[in-house]
């Protein structure tokens, strides 16, 4: 039998390898390893999740950002970048059409945008809180002082996205400016952890300089991080960047990213990303047949959507909510797996 089908039958026994053991799944040329590894994640995920899709409702409310992030279409940088601000009426209005559509959790993503002070992120929350209080208030808007997170959590925020996005420091400065470190990432994450946060962490495939090593680095962390969803897309490149003349991160190893998170971490909420879709028509719904069970379409209203531009060329940027609720639920349906519309918790046993 070929090596790395007995590896990946190891992996799914054990839910862990040696380093050297990952890696060679990381690298493997062996041209069935993408569907052994979809085959045995797929395995997985029916054990602890069953045919559940969970769903997310994604609001995009500021591309307002003070960060410069090589890789990032909304870094301060981008002068080409028409800004915009969502008040909290239309997050409101977001929420409340995503709660018609059957949304229970709700996504509030942005830029570090100064406008939105503690306190106004505070207001904010506690008025979703108010009108929705059966369901899960999820926050990404980035690196803030402890003492933020505890507030955003006191206000009714349950959980918080925030990427490590590579787990080498040496790799992150060649991502990040210098004003901007992997230790204070980490220390964003621990925080949030102790707070009480359910936690998402997670990385780019293929982001520029990106060596297997680092990618084995990314796992390695996430373990110690046991984050209850880990966020990965393949790194799209966009035009007015740094990064412009860099390739994008490819769907092969995407998938197989995936695969091999789904084996190390059977709990874990894996979304098929927006980016998963962009680089390929199909892929979000390879996504959740290589072990993803999240999608998190998108409820910001169509006039903001293509302002959105972290990559190029997203997808769903012309559709109304209730379209892309019901494309999904096709799409789903089609890839032999089911919507719910319940909260979506982690379920850390079977
Ligand atoms: N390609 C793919 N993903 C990107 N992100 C930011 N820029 C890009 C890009 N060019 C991801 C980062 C960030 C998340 C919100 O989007 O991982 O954490
Ligand atoms: Fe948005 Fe299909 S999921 S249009």
């Amino acid at each position: 039998m070929s090596s790395i089908k007995l590896l990946i039958d190891k992996l799914a026994r054990q839910h862990d390898l040696s380093d050297a053991e990952l890696l060679a799944l990381i690298t493997a040329e062996e041209k069935n390893t993408n569907a052994w590894l979809s085959a045995a994640a797929d395995k997985i995920r029916r054990q602890y999740y069953g045919d559940t899709v969970y769903i997310r409702g994604l609001i995009e409310f500021t591309n307002y950002c003070r960060n410069n992030c090589y890789y990032c279409g909304i870094r301060a940088g981008n002068r080409h970048a028409q800004r915009y601000r969502l008040t909290q009426e239309d997050i409101l209005a977001c929420c409340r059409e995503g709660y018609a559509l059957g949304f229970r959790t709700f996504v509030l993503q942005g830029g570090e945008d100064p406008y939105f002070t503690d306190e106004r992120i505070c207001a904010l929350v506690a008025a979703i809180r108010a009108q929705h209080p059966d369901c899960a208030i999820t926050l990404s808007i980035g690196e803030k002082p402890r003492a933020s997170y505890q507030a955003y959590f006191d206000a009714g925020a349950n959980r918080y996205l925030l990427r490590h996005e590579t787990a080498d420091a040496a790799h992150y400065a060649l991502l990040h400016p210098d004003n901007m470190s992997l230790a204070n990432r980490k220390r964003c994450l621990f925080d949030l952890k102790e707070i009480g946060y359910q936690v998402g962490s997670g990385f780019m495939v293929g982001s520029p300089y990106q060596q297997p090593q680092n990618l084995l680095h990314d796992l390695r962390f996430l373990q110690s991080l046991q984050p209850d969803m880990i966020g990965i897309g393949p790194y799209i490149t966009h035009a007015q960047t740094p990064f412009k003349n860099e390739p994008s991160g490819t769907l092969a190893q995407s998938l197989r990213m995936l695969s091999l998170l789904r084996l190390l971490f059977p709990y874990a909420l894996l979304p098929a990303t927006t980016a998963l879709g962009t680089i390929d028509p199909n892929g979000r719904e390879l996504g959740l047949q290589a072990g993803a069970n999240v999608v998190m379409p998108n409820l910001s209203p169509v006039g903001v959507r293509k302002l959105y531009e972290l990559y190029a060329n997203k997808i769903c940027t012309g559709e109304e909510a209730a379209q892309c609720r019901g494309c999904l639920e096709a799409r789903v349906r089609a890839a032999g797996y089911r919507i719910v519309t319940d909260r979506g918790d982690v379920k850390r046993q079977i």
